[in-house]
C-alpha cells in the first residue's frame, strides 16, 4: 500500500482566505511543502510579496518564516494539482437567498482535480460543507475523470477523499491550528487514514477518526450547538433584565457544571461572522431536505436576529429620540482579534442607528479600512475616528459593541469630559459596572441589574 513518506509529498491548499491561508502555514510550520493556490491574481501577488490578506494575529510574521521555503502562494490550480499528491479544499460555501450552501467553488475544484489526475491525489475537504458533499466530490471527479477525452482511467490513477472539518477560531486561528483540541478525520480508505495521521501525529491532538457523512455533520452541529448556547444564554439575559437578577452570575453557576461549562455563554448582541449565521442556516436547511423538523435550531436563528433590535431599543430607552444625537460606537469587528466585519451584530446596529437619524463616530482597532470602504463616511452622519476618546467626543451616549480588550482599560474620567452625556450602554457586558459608575456614568449593560445590590463572588470553601 502506498504511503506518503516523510513530508517529500507537496500539499496544495486550494483557497487562501481565512481558513485556507492559516491552515497552509501551519501545514508549513509541520514542515510539509505547501502550495497556497487562489484565482485571484492580485491575493496571490499581495502573499508572494509577504502581505498578510486579513488580519489575524501572528499571521503576518508566520507568512514571512515561510514565504520562498515551504509555502508558495500560486495561481495555477491545475499545475498545483499535478505537482501535490494531498489537496486541502478551503474555498469558499458561501450561502443561497434559501439558506443553502453555494457548493459551485467547491464542484468546479472537483472537475479541475478530475482534470489533472496525474497521480494518487488525496483530497481533503476542509471548507465547512452539508453532509455527503464529500461523496458528490467523488462522484464528480469520478465523472469528469473519466470524460476527459476518454483517456483516463480511474481503474489506473486512485484517489480519496476526506472531511477534515476546521475548527479555526479567528483571533486565535494559529493557535487552534497549534494546538487543536481535537482533529476530526472522515475517511474511508486506510490509505486516506495513514496520511492524515502522519500530517497531524506531531500535533498530539485527540483524533477521531469516522465516516465522511459523520465528519461533516461534526461540523454543523458544534458550531449550532454553540450558536444554541449563546442564543440561549441571551433569552436567559432577557428574562434578568425583566428581574433584575444578573446573567454573568447566571453563566459562571450554571457553567461551573461541567456537563454544562462556561464557555459561550456571553450574552450580548448576538453571534455574527462568516460561520455561525451561515452554518446554521445551512444545517436548517439539511435537515429541512431530509425531512427532519429542526426548528430548535429555527428559534436560535430567530433569538440572534432580535438581539440587534433589542439593543437599539435599549439605546432609544436611554436617549429618546435618537435623530440628530451623536452615538459613539466603540467596535465593527463581529468579534475582537480580527478586522472581520461579515454579518457583524456591530455594524448592523451602526446601520440602524444612522437609519433612525443618529451622527455616527466609529471606531475600531482594526476593522475600519475594510468596513469604509463598502460603509464609507457621511459628512456629519458617520465618521471613524483614529481613537476611542475621539469618538467620543460630543457624544450623548457611548456603545461598547465588540469586546475589544483594550476597551476595558480606557480612561473613563478623560472619556466622560469629552462628552455631552456621561451614558455608556455594553452590549458585550465587557465593563465592570462598579469601575464606570464610580467615574460617573450611568451604565446599561446586558442582562445586569442596573441598581446592583450584593453580586457574589465565587470562592472555595
Ligand atoms: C466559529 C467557531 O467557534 C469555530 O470553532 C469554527 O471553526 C468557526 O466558527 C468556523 O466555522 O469557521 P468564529 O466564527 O471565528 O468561530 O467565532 P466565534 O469565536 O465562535 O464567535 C462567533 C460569534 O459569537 C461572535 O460574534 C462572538 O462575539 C459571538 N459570541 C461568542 C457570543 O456572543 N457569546 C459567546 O459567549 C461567544
Amino acid at each position: 500500500m502506498a504511503r506518503i513518506r516523510s513530508k517529500r509529498a507537496k500539499i496544495a491548499v486550494i483557497g487562501m482566505g481565512h481558513v485556507g491561508l492559516p491552515t497552509a502555514l501551519g501545514l508549513a510550520s509541520l514542515g510539509w511543502q505547501v502550495l497556497g493556490v487562489d484565482c485571484s491574481p492580485e491575493l496571490v501577488s499581495r502573499l508572494q510579496a509577504g502581505e498578510a490578506t486579513f488580519y489575524e494575529p501572528g499571521l503576518a510574521d508566520l507568512l514571512q518564516q515561510h514565504l520562498g521555503k515551504n509555502f508558495l502562494p500560486v495561481q495555477d490550480l491545475e499545475k498545483a494539482i499535478r505537482e501535490a499528491t494531498i489537496l486541502f479544499l478551503c474555498v469558499g460555501t458561501p450561502q443561497k437567498t434559501t439558506g443553502e450552501a453555494d457548493l459551485s467553488q467547491l464542484e468546479a475544484a472537483a472537475r479541475t482535480i478530475a482534470q489533472n489526475l496525474n497521480s494518487y491525489k488525496l483530497i481533503v475537504e476542509k471548507s465547512t460543507v452539508p453532509a455527503i458533499t464529500a461523496q458528490w466530490i467523488q462522484r464528480t471527479i469520478r465523472r469528469y475523470a473519466n470524460n476527459e477525452n476518454g483517456r483516463k482511467h480511474l481503474d489506473r490513477i486512485e484517489f480519496d477523499v476526506a472531511s477534515n472539518p476546521e475548527f479555526l477560531q479567528e483571533g486565535v486561528a494559529l493557535d487552534n491550528i497549534s494546538r487543536p483540541e481535537r482533529i476530526v478525520c472522515g475517511v474511508d480508505s486506510d490509505r486516506a487514514r495513514e496520511i492524515l495521521e502522519e500530517i497531524y501525529r506531531p500535533l498530539s491532538a485527540p483524533l477521531l477518526m469516522t465516516g465522511l457523512s459523520t465528519a461533516e455533520i461534526i461540523k454543523h452541529a458544534a458550531n449550532s450547538f454553540l450558536s444554541m448556547k449563546i442564543s440561549f444564554i441571551n433569552m436567559v439575559a432577557d428574562l434578568c433584565d425583566a428581574i433584575g437578577a444578573d446573567v454573568t452570575k447566571v453563566a459562571e453557576g450554571i457553567g461551573m457544571d461541567p456537563r454544562i461549562g462556561p464557555a459561550f455563554l456571553q450574552a450580548g448582541i448576538g453571534f455574527g461572522g462568516y460561520c455561525f449565521p451561515k452554518d446554521l442556516r445551512a444545517f436548517i436547511y439539511l435537515a429541512e431536505e431530509h425531512g427532519v423538523d429542526f426548528s430548535l435550531l429555527k428559534q436560535v436563528e430567530a433569538i440572534n436576529e432580535r438581539r440587534s433590535e433589542l439593543f437599539v431599543k435599549k439605546v432609544r430607552n436611554a436617549l429618546w429620540v435618537l435623530h440628530d444625537k451623536t452615538i459613539a460606537a466603540l467596535g465593527l469587528s463581529f468579534k475582537p482579534g480580527t478586522d472581520d466585519t461579515r454579518e457583524s451584530p456591530s455594524v448592523r446596529i451602526v446601520d440602524r442607528l444612522l437609519s433612525e437619524g443618529a451622527a455616527l463616530r466609529l471606531h475600531d482597532p482594526k476593522a475600519m479600512p475594510l468596513l469604509q470602504k463598502v460603509f464609507p463616511p457621511q459628512e456629519g452622519r458617520l465618521t471613524y475616528c483614529d481613537s476611542p476618546y475621539s469618538a467620543a467626543q460630543n457624544a450623548h451616549a457611548l456603545l461598547i459593541l465588540t469586546d475589544w480588550p483594550e476597551y476595558k482599560l480606557l480612561d473613563w474620567n478623560q472619556l466622560r469630559a469629552t462628552m455631552q452625556l456621561p451614558l455608556i450602554l455594553d452590549g458585550r457586558n465587557l465593563l465592570d459596572p462598579a469601575t464606570v459608575r464610580s467615574a460617573g456614568f450611568e451604565y446599561i449593560s446586558i442582562g445586569r441589574p442596573e441598581a446592583p445590590g450584593f453580586q457574589g463572588t465565587a470562592s472555595s470553601v
